[in-house]
């Protein structure tokens, strides 16, 4: 049972109808779906959310469609591991790892494409479509393939080769522009219009959006239905850093949580930082960029919900940080490191802010914080190729191999490293 009740423009409040439309038609504001809160209130619990499956459809209630539609390719319910050895390398008390990297197609994207896909069959579409950094196309391109849909994908030129890959494999429509995100989505908003598909992040965005909201609803329920005090995620557009908040604001509205105070700091690539700039400058107001970084999951110099993340930062307190390649690189081996997890440059992205957060005393050491790692470190190896440990090279016998450790012990005690 879904309890959505109409889309609402978030500037002017008018309501329209539920329908695949993305903006309002008197001031262009975006809509974001409006729910009967009272009604989830009277139809879940904390027990009943429990006995649920372990994928993002345990909280059916608290989505944009109906269930009876979904693609289920197991999204969701994943990791909250207690990162001690990164605790301690950054020098905070208690920090938690929400790791996505276990989604289906390896990123947080699973959430979003999950909800878009399921509205947009309910919708009646047969085809589904976005604009893509590389995450989202490989979502949209596998959640297709499993509902036998067509799919068509459009992603930049210069895209890592395992997001080109990572699509491809699905045999989408796959389209690769001759240019970067913010010319892809221009293309594609005119497309949305002359083609009858489902656009995830275009005509049925105010659904989409919503499956971000499911990150805020584990790690309430993860952490015993509580908030930490503090959240660092990674921002492209935005809107999963928005909807994080809004899913904690939500879950006390519906009588699951007390009401969360909790202080949202984001984490952008320095070569991409529209938004991190703009809180830098004391300003709600962001100027778009042309992006220049290997954080190209985060590269969207223009971001749709840039003005609605930086006014969650105001509200609740919160922060932004940016982070250079190299410091970029550096997280991805820390948290490799320390926790054993495999993120890619969006992951790196939060890693090196947080780190830069705590010591620059934004965020204190005994603040509990959940640092959100949204994709995995398989599909952007370039970023770390020729910057690891070379491995030992040996013949397939004792000596070889016993010769080759003392030559490398021997280089590094002679500070080789
Ligand atoms: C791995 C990863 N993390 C974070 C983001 C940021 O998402 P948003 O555009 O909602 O800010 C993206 C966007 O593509 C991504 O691929
Ligand atoms: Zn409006």
């Amino acid at each position: 049972m879904s309890f959505e009740q109409a889309l609402r423009c978030r500037e002017c409040g008018r309501e329209y109808p539920l329908a695949p439309i993305f903006s309002c038609e008197y001031c262009f504001g975006p809509l974001e779906v409006a729910y009967d809160y009272d009604g989830i209130r009277a139809a879940v619990t904390r027990d009943s959310i429990e006995r649920g499956p372990t994928s993002i459809w345990r909280y059916e209630a608290l989505l944009p469609c109906d269930p009876a539609y979904k693609v289920d390719i197991g999204t969701g319910f994943t990791p909250l591991i207690k990162a001690d050895r990164l605790a301690k390398a950054i020098g905070l008390d208690t920090l938690w790892i929400k790791n996505d990297t276990t989604n289906p197609t390896w990123s947080f994207k699973d959430r979003v494409v999950s909800v878009a896909i399921a509205r947009a069959r309910q919708f009646g579409f047969t085809a589904m479509a976005c604009a893509s950094t590389g995450n989202l196309a490989n979502s949209v391109s596998a959640h297709a393939a499993a509902a036998g849909m067509e799919a068509y994908v459009f992603i930049p030129q210069d895209l890592e080769e395992g997001k080109v890959v990572g699509s491809a494999v699905y045999s989408p429509n796959l389209v690769m522009v001759d240019g970067n995100y913010d010319d892809v989505n221009r293309l594609c908003t005119e497309l949305a219009y002359a083609h009858p598909w489902a656009f995830v992040n275009i005509n049925v965005r105010p659904f989409y959006a919503e499956g971000s909201r499911t990150l805020a609803y584990e790690v309430a329920e993860q952490l015993g239905w509580r908030t930490p005090q503090r959240v660092v995620a990674p921002m492209a557009s935005g809107s999963l850093f928005t909807k994080i908040y809004k899913g904690f604001q939500e879950l006390h509205k519906v009588g699951l949580i007390d009401e969360p105070i909790v202080h949202m700091s984001g984490a952008q690539p320095e070569g991409c930082s529209p938004i991190a700039t703009a809180f830098a400058n004391h300003t709600l107001n962001f100027v778009p960029q042309k992006p220049n970084t290997i954080a190209r999951s985060l590269a969207i110099g223009n971001p749709a919900d840039g003005y609605y993340a930086l006014k969650v930062m105001e509200e609740t307190e919160g922060s932004a940080e940016m982070a250079s390649d190299d410091e970029i690189v550096a997280g991805v081996k820390l948290l490799a490191e320390t926790e054993g997890i495999f993120a890619e440059t969006a992951g790196g992205t939060t890693i090196a802010c947080l780190q830069k957060l705590v010591a620059s005393g934004a965020i204190r050491r005994d603040e509990e914080t959940v640092a959100f790692i949204t994709g995995g470190g398989l599909k952007t190896i370039e970023a770390v190729q020729g910057k690891l440990i070379e491995p030992l090279r040996v013949t397939p016998n004792m000596a070889s191999f016993e010769s080759a450790v003392a030559a490398r012990d021997g280089a590094l005690a002679a500070g080789g490293r």
